[in-house]
């Protein structure tokens, strides 16, 4: 068998027409265009190329964007004071910190100073909560992608078998919840799914993987996920982005396309869609601030 691609770059380009729609539309009305903030500190090459690609999609769908570049050297005074500006700006509604942050920040200290709701990566404490109550503000980007990736190719997670490989609080255990959770109408992306979280220190993760009818692997190690983890005919989402040897590699072996039903390639799978659901968060966010601010 050879994998069906779950094609992430044509399933984002999809949704920000959509968005790009709406965003037209809300102007149309008079409304500002949804705003959004990207903060990069220092000069990781990578979070520079993240960050660009968020700024480019932005300005594709019609929203205004700045990037706020600032030294590796800034302290977290300086930093938190322009966070502070930010929560305040009424044409700014999504404000997004790049990660990783230089050693000397403390990352969560600066999740927490982010307004929630302008946290439109929802890392923030409370929008982590308002998740796992089943109450969403926003889904978490990467997570949200991965379920939207799979329902825009028809594979519904309702009464599926998912293992998450993988635990941060990034991907694995945001994924994990909103697969778990009720779909209803506060919790429209929820799945409805039976979920195992497995990690580094499971025990047979051959075993865990093999009774999944969809596997995600967010664990960050290339290649790990073998054919021999992988039941026939299983749908295989890859959230691994790994540097190796000067190329883009994924959490998931090529052998893998050879058993399984479908696997979203890397790249051109998840990452699209992980930006394409900041957008989606940045309108929201916007929506929310028009809400707050109208006369009750
Ligand atoms: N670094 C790696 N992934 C992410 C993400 O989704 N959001 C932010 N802010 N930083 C990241």
């Amino acid at each position: 068998m050879t994998a069906r691609l779950l094609d992430g770059k044509a399933t984002a380009a999809a949704i920000r027409e959509e968005l790009a729609a709406q965003v037209a539309e809300r102007v149309r009305r008079g409304l500002p265009p949804p705003g959004l903030a990207a903060i990069l500190v220092g000069d990781n090459p990578a979070s520079q190329l993240y960050v660009r690609n968020k700024h480019k999609a932005c300005q594709q769908v019609g929203m205004r964007s700045w990037i706020h570049h600032l030294p590796a050297d800034i302290t977290a005074a300086r930093l938190l004071g322009l966070i502070e500006q930010l929560n305040a700006d009424p044409h700014v509604h999504g404000i997004l910190v790049q990660l990783p942050l230089p050693p000397h920040l403390d990352e969560s200290a600066v999740q927490e100073a982010v307004d929630p709701r302008k946290d439109v990566d929802a890392f923030h404490p409370e929008n982590a909560g308002l998740l796992t109550l089943g109450r969403p503000r926003f889904y978490p980007c990467t997570p949200h992608g991965v379920v939207q990736l799979l329902r825009r190719h028809g594979y519904e997670t309702a009464g599926k078998e998912i293992v998450v490989i993988g635990r941060s609080n990034i991907v694995g255990k945001p994924l994990a919840l909103m697969l778990l959770q009720k779909r209803t109408v506060p919790n429209p992306a929820a799945g409805d799914a039976t979920v195992t979280i497995v990690h580094t220190r499971s025990q047979d993760l051959a075993r865990l993987c093999q009774r999944a009818q969809i596997v995600v692997a967010a664990a960050g190690v290339p290649a790990m996920i073998t054919p021999e983890m992988v039941a026939p005919g299983a749908v295989v989402v890859d959230v691994g982005i790994n540097a190796v040897a000067g190329r883009i590699v994924g959490d998931v072996h090529p052998a893998v396309a050879e058993k399984a039903a479908a696997v979203s390639p890397v790249p051109g799978g998840v990452g699209p869609m992980t930006i394409a659901m900041l957008l989606l968060n940045t309108l929201r966010a916007a929506q929310l601030f028009q809400d707050s601010s109208k006369p009750s």
